[in-house]
């Protein structure tokens, strides 16, 4: 018997190495990870991404700004390079995302003396964007984040005061996601946001997503970005928020994580890039934090059917290599993190 089952530990060791975070969570949700065009025009990060994830996003290249930079000119190259790797790789795509104050078609807002069109032009411009852009991609996409971060860090107002919010009020989440509905009717259509485990937010949030759905407006999911920290949120405070959603919607997704090793959280693009010199105590409070998120994610896997992190690797990562927010060195190699979670 012993030594059959010596000859049979390679066996397992080998299944275990080949087995990415997709195969250890595949009972719980999909795994997936957000990439730039340079990602796949990689081997071993393309090797990479096919061992590990089971669901894509584009960083970039299917935003507004990027996609649709003038009213007659679509730059497809980038998306469809992504949408292509995924195609032949059979990993289904997150879109994101449709409406955002930041990477927008910011011509939509204007007419050509410079001032804000009237509201209806600006929808007819946001329905064909939206519209063209979810017919392209609708064989491969099976969700989309419709609208990002309409909703505000501080103050009285819970909007965000954008150029969407001055031209529209929030009536232009309810036409976004109305357009979505009617390209993609199988789409699950997602709110997305950050700083979604603040409780002002979380309520802001909430209450918004909330009326809207009461109203008819097809909000199907609330997409939680996740951009922490090694210090929080603290597992209270995100099964906070998790329990005020889980009610609200049918889909859950976890849609942008990283854990930096700073203070600073959030989706906000003023960050410092400074990081801290990681030691071993650093590492041990990466590995906990990813360790103690997971724990979570997965008590409420019944409603979080994805988690995706926000790039491949700290080579790539938003918020710079010194921050060592992912699960992977800028060299592709696994962090203690990363084996804390397959284990
Ligand atoms: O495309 C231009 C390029 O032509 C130019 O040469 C270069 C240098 O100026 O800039 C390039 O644009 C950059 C763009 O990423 C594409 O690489 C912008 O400067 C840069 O600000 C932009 O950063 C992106 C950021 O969104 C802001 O839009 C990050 O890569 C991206 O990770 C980040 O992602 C957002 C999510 O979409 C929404 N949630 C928050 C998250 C982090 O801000």
């Amino acid at each position: 018997m012993k030594k059959i089952l010596l000859l049979l530990l390679p066996l397992v060791a080998l299944h275990v190495s080949a087995q990415g975070l997709k195969d250890v969570f595949k009972k719980d949700f999909l795994v997936g990870v957000s990439l730039n065009p340079r990602n796949v025009r990689n081997a071993n990060e393309k090797d990479l991404v096919r061992k590990e994830f089971n669901s894509v996003t584009c960083e970039n290249a299917m935003k507004p700004g990027e996609l649709h930079p003038s009213p007659n000119e679509w730059k497809w190259e980038e998306a469809d390079r992504i949408a292509n790797f995924c195609r032949e790789n059979g990993i289904k795509m997150r879109g994101h995302c449709l409406v955002w104050h930041n990477q927008f078609a910011e011509w939509m807002y204007y007419d050509d003396k410079g001032g804000f069109v009237d509201k209806e032009t600006f929808y007819a411009r946001l329905k064909d964007h939206i519209q063209t852009v979810m017919n392209r991609y609708k064989d491969i996409t099976y969700c989309w984040d419709v609208v990002n971060e309409a909703m505000s860090d501080s103050g009285e107002n819970p909007y965000r005061e954008s150029k969407l919010y001055q031209l529209c009020g929030d009536e232009f989440i309810a036409k976004a996601f109305q357009f979505a509905r009617e390209a993609d009717p199988k789409a699950i259509l997602f709110y997305n946001d950050y700083n979604e485990t603040n409780p002002r937010k979380s309520k802001n949030i909430y209450e918004m997503v909330l009326r809207m759905r009461s109203e008819g407006v097809p909000i199907d999911g609330i997409g939680m970005q996740g951009h922490y920290n090694i210090y929080g949120p603290d597992a209270k405070e995100l099964e906070d928020a998790l329990t005020l959603y889980a009610p609200l919607v049918e889909h859950i997704h976890i849609t942008e994580l990283d854990v930096r090793i700073n203070k600073e959280m959030g989706g906000q693009l003023k960050f410092s890039k400074e990081g801290a010199s990681v030691n071993d105590t650093i590492q041990a409070l990466h590995a906990q934090q990813y360790e103690r998120l997971f724990k979570s994610f997965r008590k409420f896997h019944d409603k979080i059917d994805c988690v995706t992190f926000w790039n491949l690797h700290d080579g790539c990562s938003w918020l710079g290599e010194k921050n060592y927010p992912l699960l992977f060195d800028a060299a592709l190699q696994p962090k203690p993190a990363y084996y804390r979670l397959i284990k």
